[in-house]
């Protein structure tokens, strides 16, 4: 059996309720929401989603005491973060992001630049993908800027940012702060309506440990209403209007839902919950702990990014000296078994700004809350006898 190291790109295993709580909607519930009559199976729906709702409200500290309405479902936060840039961002508006951007945010907003609908200012990290506070004090004091995006976590190296200082920020320029949750959410609390963020973007299948296909955003309802939507059609509400109606949580949602997905979502906030978001995280942190003292005894590795783990997700990247990190990821998979991730994971610019992108990316090891230090040490062992082994001419 494999062992499983890629958690980054989505968490693996799932808890045992999540692929259940799916099988049991497809067999026995199915009902589309809001589109039939008023029979058991019509109002299970809809509890159930929004049961959803209240759980990610309540997981992230929503607005007016986690209302419910104002989450919106999506496939991934990749279609959460377009909905939110696309739909807010007008002619001439001035946007600030980070240097350690996934694609998510970076390709919709070079876009965006490219067809001259914004200017795009990124804030250079340090090498260990920090965003400095003083330094987005420093361009916001010289600049009105109309939105701030930005990554909680990064994907490549697990640097958290200082997120309370960032929205005091924000707050102190009256700019509304997007938040991409993506590595972050279910791993770290989160208070949205303490940070007083306008969005917060989330993916769920990753910390959130539900299903691929699934993911929405937290708004703060002013935001809100401030945002367009995009997709119209058929919300299964206010069908005698021929326009979508503004109304939350219709104003985002035409068409029919993952629902399915959403009942694994379900299934795993409730979970998440039951386990809590500080327990998983210690967990993360001691596996996390012994893997980066292990890698570090390792001849041969360019770890980059931060050398303890003091502020950082359990994902490492690495080079090694006179070999390719890929032929390595192919090697480490081979035997022992091991699934990493190798290339740059859709984020170049935070590649470049840590240091390897000249070497193609690296080969990123990442760690889930079902590790054990088993498969820690299994790993360890299997890269120091790749790295033992005479390297091809
Ligand atoms: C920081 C970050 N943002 C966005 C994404 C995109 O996630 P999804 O593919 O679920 O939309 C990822 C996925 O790896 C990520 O790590």
């Amino acid at each position: 059996m494999a062992i499983y190291l890629n958690n980054a790109a989505t968490s693996w295993p799932k808890p045992e309720a999540v692929p259940k709580a799916m099988y049991d909607f497809l067999t026995r519930g199915g009902a589309n929401l809001a589109r039939g009559t008023a029979a058991k199976r019509d109002l299970s729906t809809m509890d159930m989603v929004m049961c959803c709702r209240e759980n990610i409200a309540k997981l992230f500290d929503g607005f007016h005491d986690g209302d419910p309405r104002y989450v919106t479902f999506t496939s991934n936060v990749t279609e959460s973060l377009n909905v939110v840039l696309k739909g807010f961002l007008k002619k001439g508006m001035r946007v600030v992001t980070s240097s350690m951007e996934h694609n998510a945010s970076m390709r919709p907003l070079r876009r965006l630049e490219q067809k001259g609908v914004i200017e795009l200012s990124v804030i250079e990290c340090d090498g260990e993908g920090i965003l400095h506070p003083e330094d987005l004090h420093s361009v916001m004091k010289g600049t009105p800027f109309d939105l701030m995006v930005f990554t909680h976590a990064s994907n490549i190296c697990g640097t958290i940012q200082d997120l309370p200082a960032i929205a005091s920020i924000c707050s102190e320029f009256g700019v509304p702060l997007v938040l991409d949750s993506a590595q972050t959410a279910g791993l770290i609390p989160i208070s949205s309506s303490e940070m007083d963020l306008a969005a917060l973007c989330f993916t769920g299948h990753k910390g959130l440990m539900g299903p691929q296909g699934t993911g929405g955003i937290l708004w703060r309802p002013d935001f809100a209403e401030k945002v367009d939507w995009f997709i119209e059609g058929g919300t299964g509400s206010f069908s005698h209007l021929e326009f979508q109606p503004d109304m939350m949580p219709d104003k985002f949602e035409a068409g029919t839902p993952n629902l399915p997905g959403i009942a694994g979502l379900l299934a795993a906030t409730e979970w998440l919950m039951k386990e809590s978001i500080e327990k998983i995280h210690t967990r993360e942190e001691q596996l996390g702990s012994l893997l980066l003292e292990g890698l570090k005894k390792l001849p041969g590795i360019k770890l980059a990014g931060k050398m303890s783990m003091e502020g950082r997700l359990p994902v490492f990247p690495l080079n090694f000296h006179g070999r390719d990190h890929a032929e390595v990821a192919a090697h480490l998979a081979e035997d022992p078994g091991i699934e990493t991730r190798p290339g740059l994971h859709c984020a170049p610019a935070a590649h470049k700004t840590i240091g390897t992108l000249g070497d193609g990316g690296a080969m990123r090891i990442s760690v889930g809350y079902f590790n054990t230090e088993e498969e820690i040490n299994t790993c360890i062992e299997g890269l120091e006898k790749i790295l033992s082994m005479p390297v091809e001419a």
